[in-house]
């Protein structure tokens, strides 16, 4: 309706100033970067202080035992039945326990990353983090094949995989999960209800398949620690995209992280319409009253960490 126009126009403004005052420090982002340790280490002890990524990335198999029920993380009047499979699944230990990397890459899935030909740098990191199944393949150019970590929320399998209803779209992806051979992957099953049924359609096909992806499913109190730490900050974000949520745990393994594919913007610096996602066609849901995420702020934040040296963005070419 009329109110959503109206919220959408405001957001767009907002967005063109957030990239006009932030332009001329973007158009910077690849010259005099410098990583300032010392500030690493403090953002790391800080986010401590909220959660520890190694404990809070995966619940473990010790945590529940098959038929207990728990709440929903965003959702506490619905629940979930442990099943047999989910339990299989968990991990015994945390699969980053004891992983400690020199330079990691977290890859987002905005349209910037069309052409941008930083495949190879992505793929030069010593631990390549990706959101949501994106696929690589027919982007490597772009943006590289290295994952050592890759997030999936339940909804992917409606919206890249057809919901799994007939068998060339199961295929499809088993076949894209044994490219992962042994990395991690991330499903964050707990959120809110609505994905169960394709959450064990995925543990089955894990299972049956004896796929080697290491599957992690986030701690229930992951999300609230995460957001408490960028609340604290004067970042009031109610729901952190993957994106945040990915650095906010690489701050814990990674002495150097490099952002790739963050742009949650509808056109570029210089006008040119940039795609939401680099591989599909979805359009940019946080402009509707839709979307619980607050990208553009992220994004500014993102920005000025870049600044002072605390992580680096990218958001042009790698050449
Ligand atoms: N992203 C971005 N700009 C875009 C699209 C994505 O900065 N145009 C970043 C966001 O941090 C996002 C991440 O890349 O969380 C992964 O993108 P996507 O798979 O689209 O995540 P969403 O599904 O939008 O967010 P969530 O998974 O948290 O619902």
């Amino acid at each position: 309706g009329d109110g959503e126009l109206c919220l959408s126009r405001s957001l767009v403004n907002s967005s063109d100033k957030i990239i006009r005052k932030a332009g001329s420090s973007i158009f910077q982002h690849n010259v005099g970067w410098k990583i300032n340790s010392s500030l690493v280490l403090e953002i790391r002890k800080n986010i401590l202080r909220f959660l520890d990524a190694e404990r809070d990335v995966s619940v473990v198999k010790s945590s529940f035992k098959p038929g207990d029920v728990i709440h929903y993380v965003l959702d506490r009047r619905r629940t979930l039945n442990i099943s047999h499979n989910l339990h299989r699944l968990l991990p015994e230990v945390s699969p980053m326990k004891n992983r400690r990397f020199k330079t990691c890459a977290v890859v987002g899935n905005s349209g910037i990353l069309l052409d941008s030909e930083c495949g190879k740098e992505i793929d030069s990191h010593n631990f390549v983090i990706r959101c949501n199944l994106a696929p690589v393949v027919e982007f490597a150019a772009d943006v590289g094949t290295k994952s050592d970590f890759i997030t999936m929320n339940p909804s992917v399998v409606q919206r890249a995989f057809g919901g799994f209803r007939n068998e060339s779209d199961r295929e499809k992806f088993v076949h894209r999960l044994s490219m992962l051979n042994d990395s991690v992957l991330w499903i964050p099953a707990f959120m809110v209800k609505g994905g169960e049924k394709h959450v064990e359609w995925v543990n089955t096909l894990i299972l049956k398949n004896r796929l080697q992806v290491r599957t992690a499913y986030p701690s229930l109190r992951l999300i609230h620690a995460v957001r408490g730490y960028w609340l604290t900050n004067k970042v009031p974000i109610k729901r952190p995209s993957t994106g945040l949520l990915m650095y906010t745990l690489a701050t814990r393994f990674c002495d150097e992280i490099h952002l790739y594919g963050f742009w949650p913007f509808p056109k570029d610096l210089s006008g040119k319409a940039v795609k939401y996602h680099y591989y599909d066609d979805l359009k940019y849901r946080y402009f509707s009253n839709a979307s619980p995420h607050r990208m553009p702020l992220e994004f500014k934040t993102l920005n000025l960490l870049h600044n002072r040296g605390a992580l680096k963005l990218t958001t042009g070419k790698c050449v």
